[in-house]
């Protein structure tokens, strides 16, 4: 290879072309499932939509630790909602996690331009990050955002970017963003669509001054009454109702990380051509780890659960876990995140008893729910310690709430220790649940 001469040899095509494969594909599940139902009703035996398409069980890895089934409910699986259902009423809810996860998997033309133009403004966000202090961009932008942040010049930057970048074309009912108070709803003088885009635009602010990986993370949500004004109360759906979920990451290369409901895509930028290119797919998040990711200056503050699943990482191989473990803490939850995408890793940020008004630090709508999605959707786990952060029924546009993410063992063991914590505690059983 030539020197400067990209390496194309792992690029195999470009944002567009995965979202158009995408969208094909989505349609021909469509016919194949609309044809089964007809066959159905003509007498012939069918099994429910997702199964039927993928032939996949849905087990539950740890059903036994956990002593769980795995059901979709019939109004997601049916995707006739966009309320929390009976049985995902509540953070509190059981530890379901499904294998292929029930959501309405459709890609249509508007989402893929949506998401388009979702990534066209995260290059251009990328561009503004890159130049840093050469275009003033660096520091304080001199106010608060609702959770009585300091708000940074890249935050603002990078929220107008979002804004402008998506307002006219035709996608969107609205949008929210964790610097904005109230939804913005789309302008008048803009044609508008059947989709909610949610949005941190800036994750890890802290990191921006310090030149260290940040990040913008989005959900797409479908605007249950289409024509009405939007309304924070249209974002409050849960995370299983999202359509698609990413993260930009603007690091040594600007990555795009992606999904419709169908596996999780990593895209390079291209910084020289502007262009996406795929450059990871399906990707999997290693089912055991050796690493975790969690800010243990709060550590005076956990949850019993929290503190001895910690403990036992940090007591190494003369510890219940017989082995030693690693930490790593970016303090950017894309960067955090993304590493755990990509060798795995478990990353909390738990509950913890600071400000009871304040169920952990990260906000469900717009970095808890995609995440979750993303790891799910990449064969990990992602937990509240109570339940499955999807299944959290939303009662506010900037709730927190706690998250503890990744390996999908791991996620289970820290799940196990909440559930069963007054019998751990008070009966001590042997911690080597994976033999
Ligand atoms: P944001 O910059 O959007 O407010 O998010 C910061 C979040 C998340 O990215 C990170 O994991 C966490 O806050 C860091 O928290 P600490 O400062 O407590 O380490
Ligand atoms: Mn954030
Ligand atoms: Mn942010």
């Amino acid at each position: 290879m030539n020197p400067g001469q990209i390496q194309h040899s792992t690029v195999s095509i470009s944002l567009t072309q995965y979202l158009i494969q995408k969208q094909r594909e989505s349609a021909t599940r469509r016919a194949a499932s609309s044809d089964n139902s007809s066959r159905a009703v003509s007498g012939e035996s069918r099994q429910s939509g997702d199964a039927t398409l993928s032939g996949e069980s849905n087990q539950y890895s740890n059903a036994t630790l956990l002593g769980e089934s795995n059901q979709c409910s019939n109004a997601t699986l049916s995707g006739e909602s966009n309320q929390c259902s009976d049985a995902t009423v509540s953070e509190q809810s059981s530890n379901k996690r499904n294998s292929k996860p029930c959501r309405d998997l459709t890609v249509t033309s508007e989402l893929r331009l949506l998401l388009e133009v979702v990534a066209r403004a995260c290059k251009r966000i990328s561009y503004a990050v890159g130049k840093g202090a050469l275009a003033g961009h660096l520091g304080d932008a001199g106010n608060t955002n609702i959770q009585g942040e300091v708000q940074k010049k890249l935050d603002v930057i990078a929220n107008d970017v979002l804004l402008e970048a998506n307002a006219w074309g035709g996608h969107l009912a609205a949008m929210a963003s964790e610097e904005m108070d109230e939804p913005y709803p789309i302008p008048d003088r803009y044609p508008k669509g059947e989709y909610l885009l949610l949005f941190d635009p800036l994750d890890g602010s802290s990191n921006i001054d310090v030149n260290v990986s940040i990040g913008t993370i989005f959900s797409v949500l479908r605007m249950p009454e289409v024509g009405a004004e939007p309304k924070a109360r249209h974002f409050l759906q849960s995370g299983r109702q999202q359509l698609a979920a990413g993260y930009a990451v603007y690091g040594p290369s600007t990555l795009l990380v992606l999904t419709v409901g169908d596996g999780v895509a990593c895209f390079t930028l291209d910084r020289e051509t502007g262009s996406w290119w795929l450059t990871q797919d399906r990707m999997q998040v290693p089912k055991q780890t050796r690493e975790f990711a969690i800010n243990a200056s709060n550590s005076r503050h956990w949850e019993t659960p929290v503190k001895r699943y910690i403990d036992e990482l940090l007591a190494g191989k003369s510890g219940p876990r017989g082995t030693d473990f690693n930490m790593r803490w970016v303090a950017s939850m894309v960067a955090d995140v993304h590493r755990i995408m990509t060798r795995g890793g478990i990353f909390m940020y738990p509950r913890d008893a600071r400000d009871p008004s304040k169920p952990g630090r990260l906000r469900l709508m717009y970095e808890a729910n995609p995440m979750a999605l993303l790891i799910e959707e990449a064969g990990g786990a992602a937990s509240t310690g109570l339940g499955p952060i999807l299944d959290v029924c939303p009662e506010d546009l900037h709730q927190r709430v706690p998250v503890i993410l990744g390996s999908s063992e791991e996620v289970d063991r820290v799940v196990f220790y909440h559930k069963y914590s007054v019998m751990i505690c008070h009966q001590a059983p042997d911690m080597r649940l994976n033999g």
